[in-house]
């Protein structure tokens, strides 16, 4: 820091508040020598992803800190548009949203900062970032000159942009470079002049001087949709490949300038149904020692992952959502700990750079506090008076999630069957119109699942007048390609054999409200009706989708406790699960690969008992198995995917 307290004192007397010292301070793209410039001087980074979103504010600190002792000059982040602004004009900037405080941190910690606004971000988060209530507008052309989708962005970036200013490095701040948009060259919409309005309304908020770029598969297909005069041009590749070759595309766009890689993948992601990706460190280390051979600037994507906690993971299609960790096989796990890749990339960026001197955090320890029984509380017809605020909605056909202003979770559909299906009659969505997962039940009985280009259709029976139930999950919006548009609920009319079902009542369900406020565990709500008669048995493996309880204590007398730990599903099959009213995310351990999930210590207490509660969609383990949820000290986000299996006939316990 150059900032000396003449200056300050200087700045003071003439009424003038900067938050940093700004003397002398620059960041530019040198085209002559092909590097960038800092305060006039050649420079390269060596940066690293770490997404604020996907770890707790108690964490920031120790993950910044084991990137800076790996030798990272900078890091970079997304911000996510619809972490923040949840509803149009209302902005939450509030403890894990705190994108000041993280900048500010960075900023303690000596590490640079490349921001990518967005405001499309990819990042397998829902929707690519971009909040859902932009289909309010069903027929809103995304990420183009769409008035309406630049009249949301405009308010946005004027909220947001004026936020980060002070934090551009010109300002005194860590921010070195702003990217716009996210691999547009990939989008079909190719819309130049959205491009050309972004990069301007990036450079009304933060100055004439900001370097802003933008990144693009290392291909010239790419580029061609995704390089703007004016912004310079930068590519993503993982190891593996022709590193020469690849750069060769940023050259097609960049003549002249520096080399950067803004992501080169340490790992790659996963979808639940496909097995855990593993990126091997010898390819990683091989690929990055190649990069910086050719002085070329790379972030690691990720350095850590994190966790997609509650319902924040996106999907790709065909539909497959992707899990709740995001560990990502990463230089630190989705925990945060130090792996063998770690110390790898350390000795290769250590032949580049000298390596910060000081104690590198150690990875957190981990505590199994053991199993917890759990007891039913209530199923969710059951709830409907404690979940749904609102009421229900009556609609001749299908309302969507979007319609009635639910973003996340679930919601219920409920009417009755036209006509006795005394055989079985296939219960469709003929337009694969279930988004994404569908829980049947008939006069209260588990009657099948339908899924989102998986399973359109279940036979069911029943009586004319039976009660039929479908309670829909929205299981992430799509995140990536020309599919983003990903309205959610029942986004087209179920048959039942020749007729389509009419007069839904619906229910927009707020579970997440209901459980952090206690009352699903309010005491005398459940009466066990699974066993209402019906004409044909139900399918064995299933049950009504329900609420479970469990709670348990931080024992005594050890120190240090609570400590992170991992939550496992024995026998459970599909559902959601809050601990202490935090929602931890999906659990799938019947699909897999993730099997626990991650638990911050910073959810639970040691003041009072720790409260559990599961929503299970599918089946909970029944006797002769225990009704358990088990806290272990290791995770598996790897175990073996099991070939699927129709929904509507019974199946062995997998687990
Ligand atoms: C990598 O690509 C460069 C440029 O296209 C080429 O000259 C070189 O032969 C390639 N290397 C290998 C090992 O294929
Ligand atoms: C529904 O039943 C029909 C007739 O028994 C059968 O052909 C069909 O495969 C069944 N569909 C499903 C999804 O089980
Ligand atoms: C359901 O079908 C009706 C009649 O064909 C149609 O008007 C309506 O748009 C459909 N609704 C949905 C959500 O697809
Ligand atoms: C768990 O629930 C009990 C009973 O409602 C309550 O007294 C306790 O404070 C809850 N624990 C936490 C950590 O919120
Ligand atoms: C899962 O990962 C663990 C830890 O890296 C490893 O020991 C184990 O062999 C892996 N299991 C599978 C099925 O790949």
């Amino acid at each position: 820091m150059d900032f000396t307290k003449t200056q300050a004192m200087l700045l003071l007397l003439c009424g003038i508040t900067l938050p940093f010292a700004t003397a002398g301070r620059s960041f530019t793209v040198d085209y002559k020598n092909d590097c960038f410039l800092k305060d006039g001087e050649p420079f390269r980074y060596i940066s690293g992803s770490i997404h604020y979103n996907r770890v707790p504010r108690v964490y920031w600190k120790d993950r910044l800190l084991k990137m800076y002792m790996a030798g990272l000059n900078a890091i970079q982040t997304y911000i996510p548009w619809n972490f923040h602004e949840p509803a149009p004009g209302l902005y939450d900037f509030k403890g894990d949203r705190d994108l000041v405080s993280f900048l500010q941190l960075c900023q303690d910690l000596g590490l640079l900062v490349i921001l990518r606004p967005g405001p499309y971000i990819c990042g397998e988060w829902d929707m690519g970032g971009l909040p859902s209530w932009l289909l309010k507008n069903k027929d809103i052309v995304l990420r183009s000159s769409d008035p309406d989708y630049i009249r949301a962005v405009d308010k946005w970036m004027g909220k947001v942009l004026p936020m980060i200013k002070p934090f551009l490095y010109q300002n005194g701040g860590p921010i070195i470079t702003v990217q716009v948009e996210n691999e547009y060259g990939s989008y079909f919409a190719c819309d130049y002049n959205y491009l050309r309005h972004l990069a301007k309304l990036f450079r009304s908020h933060l100055g004439e001087q900001v370097v802003l770029f933008t990144t693009d598969g290392a291909g010239k297909s790419f580029l061609k949709c995704g390089a703007l005069e004016d912004v310079y041009a930068t590519v993503d590749f993982g190891p593996g490949g022709n590193v020469t070759a690849a750069f060769e595309a940023q050259r097609y766009a960049e003549p002249h300038g520096p080399l950067v890689n803004s992501e080169f993948y340490t790992g790659w992601l996963d979808h639940w149904g496909k097995p855990h990706s593993v990126i091997r460190t010898a390819v990683v280390v091989k690929s990055l020692n190649e990069i910086l051979e050719m002085g070329a600037n790379v972030n690691l994507y990720m350095f850590i992952g994190g966790t997609n906690f509650a319902y924040w993971n996106g999907a790709n299609t065909p539909y497959f959502p992707q899990p709740t960790s995001y560990d990502y096989d990463a230089l630190l796990t989705e925990a945060g700990d130090l792996t063998e890749k770690y110390f790898a990339v350390r000795d290769v960026i250590k032949m580049y750079k000298k390596i910060p001197d000081g104690i590198l955090p150690p990875s957190t320890p981990k505590f199994a506090y053991g199993t917890v029984e759990m007891k039913k509380l209530r199923t969710v017809a059951e709830s409907l008076d404690i979940l749904s605020f609102s009421g229900p909605v009556k609609s001749l056909y299908p309302l969507t999630f979007d319609e009635l202003n639910q973003a996340f979770g679930f919601m219920l559909y409920r009417t009755t069957l036209p006509v006795d299906c005394p055989r079985p009659t296939p219960l469709s969505s003929p337009l694969n119109g279930v988004h994404d997962r569908a829980y049947v039940t008939i006069d209260g009985v588990a009657a099948g699942i339908l899924e989102r280009d998986k399973a359109i259709s279940i036979n069911v029976t029943g009586r004319a007048g039976s009660s039929l139930d479908v309670l829909v999950e929205n299981m992430g919006r799509v995140n990536f390609g020309k599919h983003i548009n990903d309205f959610k609920g029942l986004v087209s009319n179920l048959t039942l054999g020749a007729d389509t079902l009419t007069n839904w009542v619906v229910y927009s369900l707020s579970i997440d409200e209901a459980v952090r406020d206690g009352l699903i565990w309010e005491a005398g709500a459940h009466q066990d009706n699974d066993a209402t008669p019906s004409l044909t048995p139900p399918p064995a493996a299933l049950s009504q989708p329900a609420f479970y309880g469990g709670s348990f204590q931080i024992p005594d007398g050890i120190p240090d406790l609570p400590q992170d730990t991992y939550i496992h599903f024995p026998n459970w099959r599909k559902g959601q699960v809050w601990i202490n009213g935090f929602n931890l995310g999906r659990f799938w351990p019947s699909r897999g690969p993730q099997v626990t999930l991650f638990v911050p210590a910073h959810v639970l207490s040691t003041n009072s008992v720790n409260n559990i509660t599961i929503l299970e969609l599918e089946a909970a383990p029944s006797p002769p198995l225990p009704c358990v949820v088990e806290f272990t000290d290791t995770p598996i986000i790897n175990a073996t995917i099991r070939p699927m299996v129709p929904y509507t006939r019974e199946r062995p316990n997998l687990l």
